[in-house]
């Protein structure tokens, strides 16, 4: 099982460039089985979860091509309409595909994705919704077992935001017959681009974005060529880095960036001490002095995102001051607390609250990832730390973090991978 090993204190220096969203990327590769066209996607990053997305969809029948950074897909030709426990397992957002299958197909046998380290990750919503417009949904022997001979639009509210839920069924009201509407909407950029690539596929879709989404149905999509845009969380979490180095100091240029997508991440930043500066698609960050104790609440966007609480927790660790963090998103997303215990931070849990007492320095030694914001949360503890921290299981981060050791080492962390 491969490992990270960072030997820590050295100042963050020099030009990160973001590759494109994997929570973006997901959903819209999905969206390749709404059409018997291709969908050209650039900016396509290169991660573990995209691998398992592509193969998922390769034992459906979907032809794809893949290079560096784009993805082509054809559903022009599907053997079955089955996605399977084995590569469900290995990844939640394998629900995706059964919007488009039910919409298209009339007909979908997806596994129920299992719960995962950061809580139980029901998925009765989107269920809910598909039935709304007029699925026959049972769950027999683990799998989800959907039917309709067509999909009617349907009013739908959502009463958990819910972000794959929201994109589950807004892939399928692109093909239903009528008006749906989703209420209490996921607002997440990330739904933005889906529907965005949608649109350029012949949807009718308004609203997104918003708390409530309209969809006209149309009878088919066609093919288009779609950038996916770029991860904001993999930016969030560069930018927490720089500020957690604290007085070593960092000076960071971030490109091929979207600040917009990043407002509550920054204005905290901003507060940390951190001096940020952003133009359309560049964030300059710069750190020289030791971080100020960042509270912080997470909820749907725009608020404070839950995919950032782990690295915000990082830097708190550090901070001057006493912090609470708390999650109201997932029940059980506080599992790197006890990694950075091992690494010297003083962290009380109460209830969905973390309360963070700053420390004056971390001291490294060997911690384990046990999810993907986790692992890189100790990422940023092992950069801050004094001496060597090995982290192990990284398999986590790699399902979403492209490339991060060589993009951390060429701004001067010392970090390698080790077997
Ligand atoms: C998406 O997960 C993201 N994954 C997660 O990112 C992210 O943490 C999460 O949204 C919240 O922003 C992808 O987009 C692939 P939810 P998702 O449905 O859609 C409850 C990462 O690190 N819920 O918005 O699975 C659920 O239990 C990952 O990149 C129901 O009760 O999350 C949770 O408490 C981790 N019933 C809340 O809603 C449902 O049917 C939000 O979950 C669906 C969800």
């Amino acid at each position: 099982m491969q490992k990270l090993k960072i030997h820590g204190g050295h100042p963050l220096k020099g030009d990160v460039r973001i590759s494109g969203a994997k929570n973006a990327a997901l959903p819209i590769l999905a969206a390749s089985l709404l059409t018997a066209d291709p969908l050209v996607l650039t900016n396509v990053p290169q991660l573990n979860d995209i691998g398992t997305m592509l193969k998922l969809l390769a034992e459906m029948g979907v032809k794809s091509e893949r290079t560096t950074d784009a993805a082509s897909l054809r559903a022009d030709n599907l053997t079955n309409l089955v996605a399977s426990y084995d590569l469900v397992k290995t990844m939640r957002a394998s629900i995706l595909v059964l919007g488009p299958l039910l919409a298209r197909f009339g007909e979908a046998r997806v596994s129920l994705p299992g719960g995962c380290a950061i809580g139980a990750r029901p998925v009765d919503l989107h269920i809910k919704g598909l039935e709304a417009m007029g699925a026959t949904i049972t769950i027999e022997a683990g799998y989800i077992q959907a039917n309709a001979k067509k999909l009617k639009g349907a009013r739908i509210y959502m009463e958990t935001v819910t972000v794959t839920g929201t994109e589950n069924l807004l892939m399928a009201a692109c093909l239903a017959e009528g008006t749906t509407t989703l209420e209490n909407s996921a607002c997440e950029p990330e739904v933005v681009d889906l529907a965005e690539c949608l649109i350029k596929m012949g949807a009718n879709i308004r609203g997104h974005g918003t708390d409530v989404i309209t969809v006209e149905g149309v009878a088919s999509l066609h093919g288009a060529s779609h950038s996916i845009m770029p991860d904001r969380i993999e930016t969030g979490t560069f930018l927490a880095a720089v500020a957690a180095m604290g007085t070593v100091g960092g000076d960071v240029r971030i490109t091929h960036a979207q600040p917009r997508s990043l407002d509550a991440v920054i204005e905290k930043l901003r507060a940390s001490g951190a001096a940020i500066a952003s133009t359309e698609h560049e964030i300059h960050i710069s750190m020289n002095k030791r971080p100020n104790a960042i509270s912080l609440r997470t909820a749907p966007y725009p608020a404070f995102p839950t995919d950032m609480q782990a690295q915000f927790i990082a830097l708190d660790c550090i901070a001057s001051g006493t912090s609470a963090v708390t999650e109201t998103i997932f029940e059980n997303r506080f599992m790197h607390v006890q990694e950075l215990v091992r690494l010297g931070a003083k962290i009380d849990i109460e209830g969905n609250t973390a309360i963070v007492h700053g420390m004056n320095k971390l001291t490294g030694t060997s911690v384990m990832a046990t999810d993907l914001r986790a692992s890189a949360c100790l990422v940023i503890a092992g950069l801050v730390a004094e001496g060597e921290t090995i982290i192990d299981r990284i398999y986590h981060l790699d399902r979403g973090y492209d490339h991060i050791e060589q993009k951390l080492t060429a701004i001067g962390a010392k970090i390698e991978r080790i077997n």
